[in-house]
């Protein structure tokens, strides 16, 4: 089979290296794809994501037979509509399912509807409404954009007159603003798998959202990851179950939505029990980079269970190990970072202990360089945390280019919210 993976960044190259250990594939291409992407598969630079009808075009043109979404925009923007229209495969919901990721009112909305725990919260496209809340408001408060906004749509600050001049700004693109509680404890990514009737749940995994040790400083679209997570307990893993997942396919179900791929919960671990954050689309990004090493089988067999509704007689197997990822960034970010530098060290993966993922590289002859804020993901694999963490920084280390950094705890337990 001819297998696309859409997305250009470490999240794609996961997924480009777990289809290349497929023995079912014939052809394997990246929309548009990075450097990283380019040793292993056939990238299609010319190809950009959200350009639906084009990427539907080429789908046909090449015969491919499964597509693989990475990232939301493609998917709001409608190309799983498209290419199901054309009779291609893809993981991936249609464009009225990916609200649940697309419009925080939406999902907010879902989620009371349906029982799922949240936190409480009120949507504003008034913008001195939006101010008199804030103001009035006796909690702390987390203040979020509805729309799409690439991990950028949400400050949590203790500062009202920061908040209210985020929302105002907001309001005033014309979006609307979700003004929510802000809710302490520890975050937990967890990952359905969906064919649209069943649902399997993948390994916990957890996101080190900021860019400073001991969880300070700005958010970022996730600084590191790891796979399981040792702090989750088997109750709070049940509770999610019972109160968050089930909840949310019996409403998917009610609702008359049609979702097919991967749904993503954003979750805090409160000591009142699981509250959802959000859902998301997609695998998460830096999640995938230590979700997808731990998938046994050949992953194709995965994808065909989603796409052909056998969820339910499917077996997945597991590798016994733990991952540990970190995220190698440009000087600057989550701010404004430099592109375009030279990367003069890059390991060699010595054995499958030991990866490297490309965020977004270009190749310049014979020189990768960086193209994005967050540039590579080293993950490491071992027996339990701490030798898979070791063998993460040990490789992450090895990653050289100016002013690169990383943030030094991840695989630390992360308390507080
Ligand atoms: P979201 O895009 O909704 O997941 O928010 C991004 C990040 O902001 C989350 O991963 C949390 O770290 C933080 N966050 C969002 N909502 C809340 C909340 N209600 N309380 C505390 N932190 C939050
Ligand atoms: N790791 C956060 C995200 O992918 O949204």
């Amino acid at each position: 089979m001819k297998v696309l993976v859409v997305g250009a960044g470490a999240r794609e190259h996961a997924l480009c290296w777990k289809f290349s250990r497929s023995n079912r594939l014939s052809g394997l291409y990246a929309a548009p794809g990075n450097a990283g992407t380019n040793a292993i598969a056939t990238n299609l630079p010319d190809l950009i994501p959200t350009e639906v009808e084009t990427l539907t075009r080429f789908c046909v043109d090449a015969r491919i037979s499964l597509v693989f979404v990475g990232p939301e925009a493609p998917l709001a923007a409608g190309l799983v509509d498209q290419l199901e229209q054309n009779g291609i495969s893809a993981i991936g919901p249609n464009a009225a399912a990916s609200r649940l990721e697309s419009s925080k009112s939406f999902a907010k909305e879902f989620m009371s509807h349906y029982g799922v725990p949240t936190a409480a919260y009120q949507s504003f496209s008034d913008a001195d409404a939006f101010e008199r809340h804030v103001r009035d408001s006796g909690f702390r408060l987390v203040v979020k954009k509805s729309g799409l906004a690439g991990g950028k749509g949400v400050l949590e600050s203790e500062d009202t007159e920061e908040l209210v001049a985020f929302g105002r700004a907001v309001i005033a693109e014309g979006d609307t603003v979700v003004a929510e509680e802000f809710l302490s404890g520890f975050e937990v990514s967890i990952f359905a798998l969906t064919d649209g009737e069943h649902h399997i749940l993948l390994p916990p995994c957890a996101d080190y959202k900021k860019a400073g040790p001991g969880n300070t400083g700005p958010n970022t679209g996730g600084m590191g990851a790891i796979c399981p997570v040792p702090w989750l307990s088997a109750e709070d893993s049940q509770r999610i179950t019972d109160e968050v997942v089930s909840r949310t396919f019996a409403g998917i179900r009610d609702a008359g939505l049609k979702y097919r791929g991967v749904l993503y919960f954003g979750l805090m671990v409160t000591e009142e029990g699981p509250r959802l954050l959000e859902y998301n689309i997609r695998l998460g990004d830096p999640e995938a980079q230590v979700l997808l090493p731990l998938l046994g089988s050949d992953f194709t067999n995965w994808c065909d269970a989603v796409v052909n509704g056998s969820l339910d007689s499917f077996h997945p197997s597991y590798r016994e190990a733990s991952a540990v990822g970190v995220v190698v960034a440009a000087a600057g970010y989550p701010g404004p970072y430099e592109k375009g530098l030279a990367v003069s060290a890059l390991p060699e993966a010595p054995d499958d202990n030991s990866l490297v993922f490309h965020a977004a590289t270009t190749l310049d002859r014979d020189t990768v360089r960086t193209s994005a804020g967050r540039c590579f993901t080293a993950v490491g694999l071992g027996r339990d945390l701490l030798a898979a963490r070791s063998r993460a920084y040990a490789t992450a280390r090895d990653i050289v280019f100016p002013g690169a950094w990383l943030r030094p705890d991840i695989g630390g337990r992360i308390f507080g919210g």
